[in-house]
């Protein structure tokens, strides 16, 4: 399975901070934002990855991320010109599919799983689309899935005013090669943009969807607002230095996904003359 990960948008909602710097270049404590999902890709086992982005945050990310080889990956690049909408990024990456299955994960979205490659073991689908659903108190802000009580899946809706359910739809989604079909049938909804949840309802239509429940154990933090891009820090933090071990760390990732060796990790751990560097050469020691 490939990955496609969405690093675009011009995040207006938290001007100034992002007026000439991308969202998810942002920091989340001590790492960029980009590094929770792309570390999320990595543990699922993905090691494919397009990175969609806008042409003035280009060059940023691949300063930061390169091609991918230090980590075992392989990193591609595309533009998306203006922000279309997430649905796009299928059209896009059309050649980079190229027939496979393709999981896609917006770079601002975080996750905490305690057992993610369970969890996505069971979304690697040959056929269909798997989605997530989380519970949260305020789901107007997201997709939402409507189950009726016996668990099936009723509806699927974007950011309704009446919502159906409390259970949004993160952002990090499983899709068989139809997807990029899907893409182009759909039409911009009103807010202008070509919307995941259109192409959701289209494999729900064609009783092609999945949908998995994301356990309370699991965190989906969301970065939004300026207090919950502060609250993602804070979680980070405190989970960091409770446990002195780190969430959405692409090296240690890598290396526990066998992408790369003790070698590798030991030459990555000394690019970093700081605690980064440290905690990545205490992974060896362990
Ligand atoms: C997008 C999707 C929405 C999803 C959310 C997850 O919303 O349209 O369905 O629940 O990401 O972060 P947006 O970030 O465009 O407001």
């Amino acid at each position: 399975m490939k990955g496609i990960l969405l690093a675009g948008g011009s995040g207006t909602r938290l001007y100034p901070l992002t007026t000439s710097v991308s969202k998810q270049l942002l920091p989340v404590y001590d790492k960029p934002m980009i590094y929770y999902p792309l570390s999320t890709l990595i543990a699922s086992g993905i090691n494919e990855i397009l990175i969609i982005t806008t042409p003035d945050d280009l060059m940023l990310f691949k300063k930061l991320l390169k091609d991918g080889s230090q980590w075992g990956c392989k990193l591609e690049y595309e533009v998306q010109e203006k922000p279309n909408g997430i649905a796009e990024s299928f059209i896009i990456a059309e050649n980079f599919i190229n027939n496979d299955n393709v999981a896609l994960i917006l770079g601002d979205n975080i996750f905490y799983f305690p057992s993610l490659g369970h969890v996505t073991k069971k979304s690697i689908i040959n056929h269909g689309a798997t989605i997530f659903a989380y519970h949260v108190s305020d789901p107007e802000r997201y997709g939402v899935v409507e189950f009726s009580n016996s668990g099936r899946i009723i509806s699927i809706s974007e950011k309704p005013t009446k919502p159906k359910s409390n259970f949004a739809i993160p952002g990090f989604y499983f899709f068989d090669k139809n997807v990029v079909e899907f893409a182009r049938k759909i039409k911009p909804s009103p807010r202008g943009e070509l919307e995941i949840t259109d192409i959701i309802q289209m494999y729900h239509k064609k009783e092609m969807l999945s949908v998995i429940k994301m356990d309370k154990g699991t965190a989906w933090l969301d970065t939004g607002t300026v207090n919950s891009l502060m609250e993602a820090s804070q979680f980070v933090q405190v989970l960091e230095n409770r446990q002195g071990l780190k969430v959405g760390c692409v090296e240690e990732q890598a290396y526990l996904m066998k992408y790369i060796d003790e070698n590798e990790l030991r030459s990555l751990s000394s690019s970093f003359n700081n605690k980064y560097g440290k905690y990545i050469k205490s992974i060896l020691d362990e």
